[in-house]
């Protein structure tokens, strides 16, 4: 199989306050396509870099991200917003959703951008996908953590992405809507082939991915397949 993503020699150091502080370093992986993958470890110890940084988000201080064998280091800002509109859905910690659109209108947006046809159409489809049909005239203030984190879904779903980023997608939500949530991811992951890297702080929705890669202090400390008797339980 191919990888969809490849990450060498990845490191990120932020200066601030004439100090510098290394949140990743020297981080390397690969991740097929088609598959999952759980990116684990503590507070702090650089998930969300690593994601922003593989998604092209962000611009890394060392090493390269090669997304679907796209180099993305020497990428204009532009340039890596195109690849990510083409191949990339995301899913922020925070939802990031955008406050003076409409729950429907915040799905539109990146199905305009990729100038795709009958756009509020399956945008309405999306929303229904997450059980929120009924909100799309909702801002995002109108709507609840959980609701949010499922608009955020269906927006990251809309291009029909090669890959989905997804930063604690189930960590704001109940056990009932985020079991929802979960079972969306795999859906997806299953029935587009769209390939699956999640951050999480739950153990047992990391041990559902093929994958787990455990940070700690910006480095891998282990990689390794998941455990076989939960995965298959699925
Ligand atoms: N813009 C920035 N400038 C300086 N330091 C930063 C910046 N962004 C993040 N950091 C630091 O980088 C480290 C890693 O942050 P990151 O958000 O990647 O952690 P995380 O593993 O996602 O944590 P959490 O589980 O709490 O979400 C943290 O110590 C954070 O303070
Ligand atoms: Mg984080």
């Amino acid at each position: 199989m191919a990888s969809i993503l490849k990450v060498s020699n990845l490191s990120k150091t932020y200066q601030s306050a004439g100090r510098s502080l290394t949140v990743l370093d020297d981080i390397n992986f690969d991740i097929e396509e088609g598959s999952t993958a759980a990116i684990v470890g503590p507070s702090g110890s650089g998930k969300t870099t690593l994601l922003g940084l593989c998604a092209g988000l962000d611009r890394a201080s060392a090493g390269e991200v090669a997304l679907n064998s796209i180099v993305l280091n020497t990428l204009s800002e532009d340039q890596r917003a195109t690849v990510r509109n083409r191949y990339v859905g995301f899913i922020f910690q925070n939802f990031q959703l955008l406050p003076t659109l409409t729950a429907l209108e915040n799905v539109m947006v990146p199905l305009e951008l990729h100038g795709e046809k009958n756009v509020k159409q399956r945008s309405l489809e999306l929303l229904d996908k997450v059980g929120l049909a009924d909100r799309g005239h909702h801002y995002p203030t109108q709507l609840s953590g959980g609701e949010q984190q499922r608009i955020s879904l269906a927006r990251a779903f809309s291009n029909s992405p090669r890959i989905l980023f997804a930063d604690e997608p189930t960590g704001n939500l109940d056990a009932e809507t985020g079991a929802k949530v979960e079972k969306l991811l795999f859906e997806l992951n299953r029935d587009a082939g769209t390939t699956l890297v999640l951050v999480t702080h739950d153990l047992e929705l990391a041990a559902k991915t093929q994958r787990v890669i455990r940070l700690k202090g910006g480095k891998i400390i282990s990689d390794e397949a998941a455990s076989k008797s939960i995965h298959t339980q699925l």
